[in-house]
């Protein structure tokens, strides 16, 4: 790269990257850069994917019967991704990759917000059902938790 090292769109002399240290000097993409819409698509994508795992698996022990204490921490984890999800569709992330995310997510935003909040508290109960260990009450929870993805998805989510 000759005289200059090129990040986003600084150029630093040698000199003056040598003087701010190599600490410093990776660490100022973070503050200049931002994630772009297509970035962000792929990365709630990802996260749906996995979320779309972790509740398929815990189908498994609810129809196997057994123990649903450990199985709190998968339904904090999707809560956790339930609070998350109204941040994973700034506006703008409806273009630069392929999505199914409809225009409806941002034109009735507080709709979307609800539906994301109805499935968090559903994940919620889970966990707590979870954590009594409460087999009859976690197996009905995850068919409503279930029922509020679909919910989403019916109004949200392109077929
Ligand atoms: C508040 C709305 C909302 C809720 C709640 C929701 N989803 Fe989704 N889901 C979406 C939207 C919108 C997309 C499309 C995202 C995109 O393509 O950019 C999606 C995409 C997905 C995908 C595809 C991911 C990929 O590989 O592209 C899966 C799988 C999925 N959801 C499963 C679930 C499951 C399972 C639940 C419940 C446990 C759930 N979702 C809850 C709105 C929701």
């Amino acid at each position: 790269m000759g005289e200059t090292i090129l990040m986003g769109k600084r150029i630093i002399p040698y000199g003056l990257a040598a003087l701010l240290g190599a600490g410093t000097v990776l660490s100022l993409p973070a503050t200049a850069q931002t994630t772009s819409p297509a970035d962000i698509i792929l990365i709630r994508q990802a996260a749906y994917a996995l979320n779309g795992g972790t509740f398929a698996g815990l189908k498994a022990a609810v129809e196997a019967k057994s123990d649903v204490k450990p199985l709190a921490a998968r339904a904090d984890a999707l809560a956790k991704w339930g609070r998350a999800i109204p941040l994973a569709f700034p506006a703008g992330s409806d273009t630069g990759n392929p999505t199914k995310a409809l225009p409806a997510i941002w034109s009735d935003r507080a709709g979307f917000e609800k539906a994301a909040a109805n499935f968090t508290e559903a994940a919620e109960k889970l966990s707590i059902l979870a954590k009594a260990g409460d087999t009859d009450g976690f197996a009905a929870q995850w068919k409503v938790t279930g029922d509020t993805c679909s919910a989403c998805h019916k109004e949200y989510r392109a077929k």
